[in-house]
């Protein structure tokens, strides 16, 4: 397998994870897995020929998106044990991974090698899962009545 096929087989391992957490499909499960595929795929990529100097993580849109995306996943990640941590505003902090999904969309569409099916099926998954979020909110919420609406 070529650098970029594996390069992008785990960035679509990740994104696939976090499309999942999302989904509230075993929401903490597979946000902390998406962190780690995610972490996994950006040291591979780095320390690949594919990234000439880390600086580009920075003036490059392409990957300052993914590592923005990351960045927000290891937050996510390193706080997803409420009992532990305490985070006053831990619901409101988790709604970052909404926008861990759209920056995600984003750099796969700065893809070079990205087909448009593997632009448009993530962009569809997070938009409906942010349009669940806002009409269907979550229903143990509801019954104890602490939802923020
Ligand atoms: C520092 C962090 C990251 C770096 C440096 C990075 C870098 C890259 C590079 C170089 C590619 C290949 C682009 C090409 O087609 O030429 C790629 C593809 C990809 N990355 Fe990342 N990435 C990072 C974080 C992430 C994260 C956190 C995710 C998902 C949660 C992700 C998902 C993807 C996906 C799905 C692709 C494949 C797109 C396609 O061609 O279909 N990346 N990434």
């Amino acid at each position: 397998m070529s650098e970029i096929e594996l390069t992008r087989l785990s960035g679509h391992v990740a994104l696939t994870c976090l499309l999942l957490s999302l989904c509230r499909i075993k929401a903490r499960a597979f946000g902390l897995a998406a962190a780690l595929f995610g972490a996994a795929h950006a040291l591979y990529t780095v320390s690949s020929p594919l990234i000439e100097d880390v600086t580009h993580l920075y003036y490059e849109p392409h990957l300052r998106a993914g590592a923005s995306v990351l960045f927000i996943l290891l937050i996510l990640a390193a706080t997803s044990f409420p009992r532990v941590f305490r985070i006053p505003e831990w619901k409101l902090l988790h709604r970052l991974a909404y926008a861990a999904g759209l920056l995600a969309v984003h750099h796969v569409w700065l893809s070079s090698h990205a087909t448009g099916a593997a632009i448009i099926a993530p962009a569809a998954v997070v938009g409906l899962a942010l349009a669940a979020r806002a009409c269907y909110p979550r229903r143990r919420a509801v019954r104890t009545g602490t939802l923020d609406t």
